[in-house]
Parts: structure tokens; C-alpha cells; sequence
């Protein structure tokens, strides 16, 4: 016996249940587009909400002037809200940073993965173990048993190149993204 078949959404107006499919098809639609609009409202503040302010932006990249920096010498800038480290290595301070065996490491990395210009370390100052600000930076400050940095929360010491070599953490110090504008400025982010 022969049937007849019609494509979905198609048959006559008339059909019992076709307006009604209709009118059911209509109004999920609209409640659909509603809803649709109602989300990318309420999402729009929120959204708004996550960019970042005006003078954060404005913080995005600075500038430092590497330039009053001795030989030996360590200062801490504030950058994007984190400590930037930037140490002005002395030649025994780099020697050490080079003379490891890097299959050693924790967290292996060789010294000139780490640096651009082997005089200046440029390092986020915040330990990888909780967060903490690592001492070091100060002539004063201990620097733990391998000539870079120590962190006295937990006790993790940093070498002269910022890798992790004793104790809880399990990262190196992070570089941050720097470039060399010239000889004794850099850019930071
Ligand atoms: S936060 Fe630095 S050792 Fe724990």
C-alpha cells in the first residue's frame, strides 16, 4: 500500500495539531531569542567587569633603567602587581650559574636559557613553592647556600641563576618577558 510522507515542518495549515505545531514552534523561538538576549546581557557587566582598569593597562609594560644598577648589585621593581628581581651579576656569580650539571637540577634549565645578557638576571620574585617573597635582594639579606636566593618560609634556596637547588619548591624563579631596548634599559612586558 502506497504512503505518503511528508518532509518534516511541512502539511497542510489545516492538518489536526499543524497550527498548534506552529504556534509551539513560534513561541519556543521567541522564548529561545529571549532567553539568548537576556544572557548576553547579564553577561555584559560581568564581562565589563573582568577588564582590566585603566591604569593597570597602564602598568602593562614599564620601563627600568638598568643604568644606577652596580656590579653586585640587586634592586626590586613592581610590575603587573609581582616583584621583578633584577640582579646585576658579578663574573663570580655567573661562573657559578654556569658550572652546573644541569641534568642536577630540579628544574633543569641552563644559565643562558635564563638570561639575554649574562650580567643581568631578570627574575619574578616570588617563590614557587606558596608565594613568598624570597630574601636575597638586600646586601644584608641571606642568600642561602648557593648565591641567590633564600626563602625562609620553607626554606627553599635559589642559586645565582634563580633555579630552585634545595627544598620545597619545584620551579626555578620565573622569567618574566623582558626586552633590551639598549644597552641599560629594559622593558618589561
Ligand atoms: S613559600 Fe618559599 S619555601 Fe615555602
Amino acid at each position: 500500500m502506497a504512503q505518503t510522507t511528508h518532509p518534516s515542518g511541512t502539511g497542510a495549515p489545516t492538518a489536526p495539531g499543524g497550527e498548534g505545531s506552529s504556534r509551539r514552534d513560534f513561541l519556543y523561538l521567541a522564548t529561545g531569542a529571549v532567553g539568548a538576549v537576556g544572557v548576553a546581557s547579564a553577561a555584559w557587566p560581568f564581562i565589563d567587569s573582568m577588564n582590566p582598569a585603566a591604569d593597570t593597562l597602564a602598568l602593562a609594560s614599564i620601563e627600568v633603567d638598568l643604568a644606577p644598577v652596580a656590579e653586585g648589585q640587586s634592586i626590586t621593581v613592581t610590575w603587573r602587581g609581582k616583584p621583578i628581581f633584577v640582579r646585576h651579576r658579578t663574573a663570580k656569580e655567573i661562573d657559578e650559574a654556569k658550572t652546573v650539571t644541569i641534568s642536577d637540577l630540579r628544574d633543569p634549565q641552563a644559565d643562558d636559557k635564563r638570561v639575554q645578557k649574562p650580567e643581568w638576571l631578570i627574575l619574578i620574585g616570588i617563590c614557587t613553592h606558596l608565594g613568598c617573597v624570597p630574601l636575597g635582594q638586600k646586601p644584608t639579606d641571606p642568600r642561602g647556600d648557593f648565591d641567590g636566593w633564600f626563602c625562609p618560609c620553607h626554606g627553599s634556596h635559589y642559586d645565582s641563576s634563580g633555579r630552585i637547588r634545595k627544598g620545597p619548591a619545584p620551579l626555578n624563579l620565573a622569567v618574566p618577558p623582558y626586552a633590551f631596548l639598549n644597552d641599560s634599559r629594559i622593558k618589561l612586558g
